[in-house]
C-alpha cells in the first residue's frame, strides 16, 4: 500500500469506510437511566400492590426527567470517528461521522441511480418502510473535501443513543462524490455544527433535541481516545459532560460567530522551544470532523520546521518525523482565554504503518484560512484527543478540559 495517498485523505476526510454488513451494535452506556422512569415502571406495574387508591384515577405519568446521555464512539485509525444512529419507525440502522463544523446531517437513500456510489453503500434509507416520513423535497448540495454530496430533505426521526428527535429534516444523498469510495465506513455524517437560523430554520438534530426537551442541558461533549491504545472508546455525552472522561477544570471560551463553534486564540507556542510563535490573535473552530489541526501555513511550516520535520516531497505544507525521536518532542501549546493548553506529540503526530514500516507525520497542517477578523485555525481531533470538549449552546461557549486516558495508557507510552 502507498502510504502517502492514506496521507492526503487524512485531510478533511470525514466519509465512509468499507460496507460492514453489520451496523455497529455498542451497548449504550448503563446506570444513567432517569430515576422518574423508575418511578413510572412501579406505576405501571400491573396490580404490584393492592394499596386502595382514594384518587378517582390512575396517576398521571410525570414527564420522565432527561439525563446526560452517553453514546459510544469507534475510532478508526485516529483518522475518523463514528457511531451508530438509526433514522425513522421502525429505525433503520446507520453508521456516521459526527461532525462540529457542519450543521447539515445527510445519510445515502435508495433513490439514488445504480451508476453513482449512494446506490452502492449497503445502507441506504428507504422511506416507504418508515412511518414517521414525511416528505420535504426541497433539493440540497453540499460541499465535501472530496466533491459534491446532492440530494433532496425529508422529515423522519434520528435516534442517538436511545433519546429521538422527532421530525428531524435530514438529506437524502442521491449523488456521492467517487472519490468517497476508497474509504467507506460510515454511510453519513451528523452534524453538530452551529446553525446560523437567520439564514435557514432547519433545526439541527441537537437543537432539536434541546428544543423537544429530551436533553437537562444544551450541551454536548466529546471524549476523543487514542488509537491502538488501552483506551477502551470514544464517547459523545448528549445533555451534558462525563467527568470520567477528563480531569481538572474547564477553560471556556465564548463563540464570535452565528454559525461555528468559533472563538478567539490568543496565540500558538511552544515555549520549550523558542517561545511564542505567533502572538497574535486568531479565530479557532474546534471540529470533530477533522483529523488534523489547520492553520496558517507560514506559522505551521515554521512550526513544523523547528521541531525537526522535514517536509514531505510532493505534500506540501505536510512534515514527516523521524519515529525514533517523536517521544522527546516539546508540547505545542494553544492559548485560549489566558489559558495554556498544551498538546503533546502523542496526540499531534499521527503514526501509520506501511510495508512493514511506521511512519511518522505532523497532524498539524498548513491551509490558508481567513475570517473577517483573524486567520483562522481549525482544531481537529489531535487537538480534542487531547482535551475533553464541551460545546454549550446554553451559554454560546466551548470548553476544554484535560481528557482523561486510561491509565494502563500512560504505563504503555511512560
Ligand atoms: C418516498 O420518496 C419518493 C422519492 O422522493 C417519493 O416519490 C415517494 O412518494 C415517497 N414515498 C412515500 C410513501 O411517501
Amino acid at each position: 500500500m502507498n502510504l502517502l495517498p492514506a496521507v492526503a485523505v487524512l485531510v478533511f476526510t470525514l466519509a465512509s469506510v468499507a460496507c460492514v454488513t453489520q451496523v455497529l451494535r455498542l451497548p449504550f452506556s448503563q446506570g444513567l437511566r432517569p430515576r422518574a422512569r423508575t418511578h413510572r415502571n412501579v406505576l405501571r406495574r400491573p396490580n404490584a400492590l393492592k394499596i386502595p387508591v382514594r384518587s378517582p384515577g390512575p396517576l398521571p405519568d410525570p414527564p420522565p426527567t432527561p439525563t446526560p446521555k452517553d453514546v459510544k464512539l469507534v475510532n478508526f485509525n485516529n483518522k475518523f470517528y463514528y457511531g451508530p444512529i438509526t433514522i425513522g419507525t421502525p429505525g433503520q440502522e446507520f453508521n456516521v461521522a459526527f461532525g462540529t463544523d457542519t450543521p447539515s446531517t445527510w445519510i445515502p437513500t435508495v433513490h439514488s441511480p445504480p451508476e453513482n456510489l449512494a446506490h452502492h453503500h449497503c445502507r441506504r434509507y428507504d422511506n416507504t418502510s418508515s412511518s414517521t416520513y414525511r416528505a420535504n423535497g426541497q433539493e440540497f448540495s453540499l460541499v465535501h473535501t472530496l466533491g459534491l454530496v446532492n440530494g433532496y430533505l425529508s422529515r423522519d426521526s434520528v435516534t442517538i443513543g436511545d433519546i429521538t428527535a422527532k421530525n428531524q429534516i435530514f438529506g437524502e444523498a442521491v449523488l456521492l462524490p467517487d472519490g468517497l469510495q476508497d474509504d467507506i465506513l460510515t454511510d453519513g455524517i451528523i452534524g453538530l455544527g452551529k446553525r446560523d437560523y437567520t439564514e435557514n430554520d432547519h433545526l439541527t438534530v441537537f437543537d432539536n433535541m434541546v428544543s423537544q426537551g429530551l436533553l437537562p442541558d444544551s450541551v454536548f461533549s466529546f471524549y476523543l481516545n487514542r488509537f491502538d491504545t488501552a483506551d477502551p472508546e470514544s464517547v459523545l455525552t448528549l445533555g451534558g459532560t462525563n467527568p470520567s472522561y477528563y480531569t481538572g477544570k474547564f477553560t471556556f471560551a465564548d463563540i464570535v460567530a452565528p454559525h461555528r463553534w468559533q472563538f478567539r486564540m490568543d496565540g500558538v507556542q511552544v515555549s520549550e522551544l523558542y517561545g511564542i510563535f505567533s502572538p497574535r490573535p486568531f479565530q479557532a473552530v474546534v471540529d470533530s470532523g477533522t483529523s488534523m489541526i489547520v492553520g496558517p501555513m507560514e506559522i505551521t511550516d515554521h512550526l513544523n520546521e523547528n521541531l525537526g520535520g522535514k517536509p514531505l516531497p510532493g505534500w506540501p505544507k505536510m512534515y514527516e518525523f523521524d519515529c525514533d525521536v517523536v517521544g522527546t518532542l516539546p508540547d505545542v501549546e494553544f492559548v485560549v482565554n489566558g489559558e495554556t493548553l498544551s498538546v503533546s506529540s502523542k496526540d499531534y503526530i499521527l503514526k501509520l504503518q506501511g510495508e512493514g514500516q511506521t511512519h511518522c507525520y505532523s497532524a498539524i497542517l498548513g491551509r490558508n484560512m481567513h475570517d473577517e477578523e483573524a486567520p483562522v485555525w481549525i482544531l481537529g481531533t489531535p487537538f480534542m484527543r487531547a482535551y475533553y470538549t464541551q460545546f454549550d449552546a446554553g451559554n454560546n461557549r466551548v470548553g476544554f478540559a484535560k481528557a482523561k486516558h486510561t491509565k494502563l495508557e500512560l504505563e504503555l507510552f511512560g
